[in-house]
């Protein structure tokens, strides 16, 4: 259509939202659908968020705040990067946007010229690539598969870096392979961009509090302090605090940088939800329990759904270090035509049928990055997904 832009048709509607909405049109239609496709706790926001809620509309603060974040927000912002990662930032060096999302986006915005390459890890969030081509940039995906645990090597990432290279995005744990890079792992890829100083560093650390086990969070400009001045260090109260629709996400970096990204949020959105900003703060300042009652919950899901997918003939389902996510392989299954009839070509037709054939929600590999994969997001009950996998395993044994 002539109207539309040409920026427009150099992105793509969300794949994660188009299974999502499959799924629920079966559902109406109804279906016994599990879904196993949203990217968000299923947890309620603690209670003591919702009254800092409740309390800011009381006391009016319904209108117009400074556009990257109330002070007090800020101050909490910065008092969580000394308190959680040994991060020194001052308040000018903090943005607070509607979601991780805009932050990530006004940060590529602000720096993203025709010709300047962003290195993303696949399997990726699939929101990096489009924001990249959005801004202007060039995405560059580079394959880290289930051999290197899904994570990139030192050597992958040299490679990829050329003289144009602007950005390096890291996501540790990753959605939506759950894969965290330990601070050895970190400090290996550290050491190839302190060789190239025209990278800078976007860390998406948006599940930085849902990790399992000993495993040990980091953030590159804590395990690198020399890569500091070019780091920008992304986080948000979404997944943590079980706040996705509340829409704040927060970033400490270079001052200018994070002037930078004010004057796009000045002049598209302007400032966050009032109400969320006190909420957030609430979050960050408030008791801190529930994280860890949240990660054991998470963790006890993840070793069921590793457990069971593995028992899956074709599939081969990695213990992931983190978030709410595994991505099991399907290797296995490919090439094969499942009960009804439909032949296994790839992981989307797998995805639909499994969907079609047993009412299993579950996003293709394709669609992040990295195939034959899928991914499971275990932020559902545990008898959804004893029931979910048990349904995967008869799926796959009646493939031939
Ligand atoms: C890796 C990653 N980064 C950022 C975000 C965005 O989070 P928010 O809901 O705060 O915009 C998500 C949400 O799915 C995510 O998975």
């Amino acid at each position: 259509m002539a109207f539309l832009s040409d920026t427009l048709a150099r992105v793509k509607p969300s794949p994660t939202i188009a299974v999502t909405t499959k799924a629920n049109a079966l559902k109406a239609a109804g279906r016994d659908v599990i879904g196993l496709g949203a990217g968000e706790p299923d947890f309620d926001t603690p209670q003591n968020i919702k009254d800092a809620a409740k309390r800011a509309i009381d006391a009016g603060k319904t209108k117009y705040t400074a556009v990257d974040g109330i002070p007090e927000l800020k101050a909490a912002i910065c008092d969580k990067f000394r308190r959680e990662n040994g991060l020194s930032y001052t308040p000018a060096q903090v943005s607070v946007g509607t979601g991780g999302k805009q932050i990530l986006y006004n940060a590529l915005m602000a720096t993203c010229n025709p010709g300047d390459e962003v290195i993303i890890p696949a399997p990726y969030w699939v929101s990096y690539p489009d924001m990249v081509l959005l801004a202007g940039g060039t995405p560059v995906a580079v394959a880290a598969g289930i051999d290197t645990a899904f994570k990139l090597t030192p050597a992958q990432l040299e490679a990829a870096i050329t003289p144009k290279t602007k950005w390096f995005i890291f996501n540790s744990p990753s959605n939506p392979t759950g894969a965290g890079y330990s601070r050895a792992e970190l400090k290996a890829l550290c050491d190839v961009l302190l060789r190239h100083p025209q990278v800078w560093i976007m860390s998406d650390d948006m599940y930085e509090h849902l990790v399992f086990d000993d495993f040990e969070f980091t953030t590159p400009a804590q395990v690198e302090p020399k890569l500091y001045d070019r780091t920008l260090t992304c986080n948000g109260v979404s997944k943590a605090y079980a706040m996705t629709g509340w829409r704040i996400g927060y970033a400490a970096g270079p001052v200018a940088l994070i002037k930078a990204m004010a004057t796009i949020q000045s002049q598209s959105t302007s400032n966050p939800c009032s109400v969320s900003q006190y909420a957030a703060l609430e979050g960050l300042t408030g008791p801190q329990e529930f994280l860890t009652t949240n990660k054991a919950v998470f963790q006890r899901r993840r070793d069921l759904v590793v457990g069971m997918l593995n028992q899956a003939k074709g599939i081969t389902c990695p213990t992931p270090e983190g978030a709410f996510y595994v991505y099991p392989d399907i290797s296995g299954c490919i090439g094969k035509t499942s009960a009804a009839g439909t032949r296994i070509t790839d992981d989307e037709t797998f995805a639909t049928a499994l969907l079609e054939e047993t009412g299993v929600a579950v996003v293709f590999g394709a669609a992040f990055g990295l195939s034959p994969n899928f991914r499971v997001s275990y932020a559902t009950s545990d008898a959804a997904l004893v029931e979910a996998c048990t349904r995967i395993q008869r799926f796959c044994a009646a493939l031939s």
